[in-house]
């Protein structure tokens, strides 16, 4: 008898399609959980974000003062009330680059006063009518916990120091008192600050080796610790993985000079599709992935010589990560509009992907980030009459307010797909993935609940999942939600929103197996009781 050829697979072969060699056992999966087999807490701050003075985040973005869609306070209404469903545990402030040629002291005080500056990060003039105390009014709006950057570049320790006083000491000495002379009598305990950013880049403003960086970090976090004590010190670990960079030397210069002093290490990535390649595009997250474990080996290794009390062990902070790549370089990447990245479906999985493995890893990714929060590499993007939420909106939206507890170890067992050797679209490094699966997936369980959160990345076709309770049965309906839209390369705009979140027809349970079909280039997740 002759062996039959199924009809998809011939026209596949047919049409010259790319669609990649799968591994033999068809679209089917299975995905164990197993409550006792954790990993770690999954740290609330992994749903932070980032505001830089940089294009249109700040100024006609999260502060638009004389625009009628803004408070007393000059706050986008529209942004904020965006900002807030997004559930920022924690927002970074004022840069990334901008932060290395940055006085602080410029930002503050009566608001005629303060001098316009020339901004060399992104070429464009610093009005610096937004600065500290805004800032910090912000976050109390929204709610969520600031986390300050200081100039590690082109300012001094004792620069530094100065802005922990401003913000950290009650009162008595000069700077806490200057706080107060300018209208905020409460120290604002500022918990998070950062020494300095991406010090390892060329493209950095004062721009050091590791260990001039280490020494200089080392002083700073000295200082800083003694103004306000119990505060949390992240250094800036590796951002630059361009040829010829040795992140590796820069990642454990750092963990060995600052291991006592430093609470988190800073790791940052940021990846694209220039060749429109999706499959290899949706693989990139699990180079991140292949980061994390080295740093984490690289924190071991610096722990077992450290002096450091009770502390917990040094954490990663991946406080910048997102696709970026359409607006970068020449016009689109400096000025008042630079870095405005329009977002389709496949961002939103891989930013999906990201947020899996910061929970897959919750051990040790302890913060993160996403770079940024508004109209620059942004989930929320306005014009002067409005905003529009991008499709990397709606996963972090999900994860931000659903995945919480512990993470577990699940176990996936799915097909796969090879890529070829790619670029992550960023200037950086190639690599080959040999086994992507097709599923990526991440658990966490709270309060007799698991949380699964599932990306599909097969662009055809749906993928039909076995998901076992290994250790009691799931009980009652689970709730469905998931991201897709028409078609990976769709967008949202002002005026329509093709790629959201929706809810799904709940799945009713029956004992320790539930079967749901995934759909293609989706980002789903399931929530619901499981018996311990
Ligand atoms: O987020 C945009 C920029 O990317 C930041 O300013 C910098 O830290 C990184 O290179």
């Amino acid at each position: 008898m002759r062996a039959k050829i199924p009809f998809r697979l011939l026209l596949l072969f047919l049409a010259g399609t790319q669609y990649p060699a799968t591994d033999i056992h068809a679209q089917h999966a299975r995905i164990k959980i197993y409550i006792d087999r954790t990993v770690g807490e999954v740290n609330k701050n992994i749903y932070g974000n980032f505001v830089e003075h940089l294009g249109r985040c700040v100024y006609g973005g999260i502060y638009d003062p004389g625009n009628k869609l803004s408070d007393k306070d000059g706050f986008r209404k529209d942004v904020l009330a965006a900002v807030k469903q997004l559930n920022p545990t924690v927002i970074r402030y004022p840069g990334g680059n901008f932060v290395s040629n940055y006085n602080w002291l410029d930002g503050v005080g009566p608001k005629t006063e303060r001098i316009p500056r020339l901004e060399l990060a992104w070429g464009t003039l610093e009005t610096n009518q937004f600065g500290t105390n805004e800032f910090m009014q912000y976050a109390r709006a929204i709610g969520t916990e600031p986390y300050i950057s200081v100039n590690m570049g082109t300012g001094t320790i004792e620069e530094a120091r100065r802005w922990v006083e401003y913000c950290n000491v009650k009162e008595g000495p000069y700077y806490a008192e200057l706080r107060k002379k300018h209208g905020y009598p409460e120290p604002y305990n500022v918990k998070y600050w950062s020494l300095g950013n991406e010090m390892d880049g060329p493209w950095q403003m004062g721009h050091l080796s590791a260990e001039d960086y280490s020494k200089k970090a080392l002083e700073a976090a000295k200082l800083m610790i003694r103004t306000s004590p119990g505060i949390k010190l992240v250094a800036a670990g590796s951002s630059n993985y361009r040829a010829g960079a040795d992140p590796d030397h820069w990642n454990r210069t750092v963990l060995h000079e600052l291991k006592d002093v430093i609470d988190y290490i800073a790791i940052h990535m940021y990846v694209g599709n220039p060749d429109s390649n999706y499959y290899n595009f949706v693989a990139t997250p699990l180079v991140l992935e292949q980061r994390i474990k080295l740093i984490k080996g690289m924190i071991s290794e610096a722990m077992q010589t450290a002096s450091r009390g009770e502390r917990d062990p040094i954490y990663i902070a991946w406080d910048e990560y997102n696709v970026w790549y359409r607006a970068r370089g020449g016009d689109a990447g400096r000025g008042k509009r630079a870095l405005e990245e329009r977002y389709n479906l496949e961002d939103a999985l891989v930013v999906a992907e990201f947020l899996n493995a910061f929970v897959r890893n919750a051990d040790v990714v302890k913060m993160a980030n996403m770079a940024q929060l508004v109209n620059v590499i942004a989930p929320v993007f306005t014009n002067e009459t409005g905003m529009f939420r991008q499709t990397i909106y709606y996963p972090l939206e999900l994860f931000a307010n659903n995945v919480y507890g512990t993470s577990l170890d699940v176990f996936v067992d799915c097909p796969t797909y090879p890529t070829k050797k790619f670029s992550l679209g960023v200037g950086e490094s190639s690599t080959q993935q040999t086994k992507v699966p097709y599923l990526d997936v991440s658990a966490a369980y709270k309060d007799g609940e698991v949380i699964l959160c599932v990306v599909n990345r097969n662009k055809e076709e749906a993928i039909t999942t076995d998901i076992m309770s290994q250790s009691g049965a799931f009980s009652g309906d689970m709730q469905v939600t998931e991201v897709n839209g028409p078609d990976i390369k769709s967008g949202n705009d002002f005026d329509r929103e093709p790629v959201h979140s929706s809810n799904k027809p709940a799945i009713k349970t029956n004992g320790n197996t539930i079967t749901y079909s995934f759909a293609p280039h989706s980002f789903t997740m399931i929530r619901g009781r499981v018996t311990k």
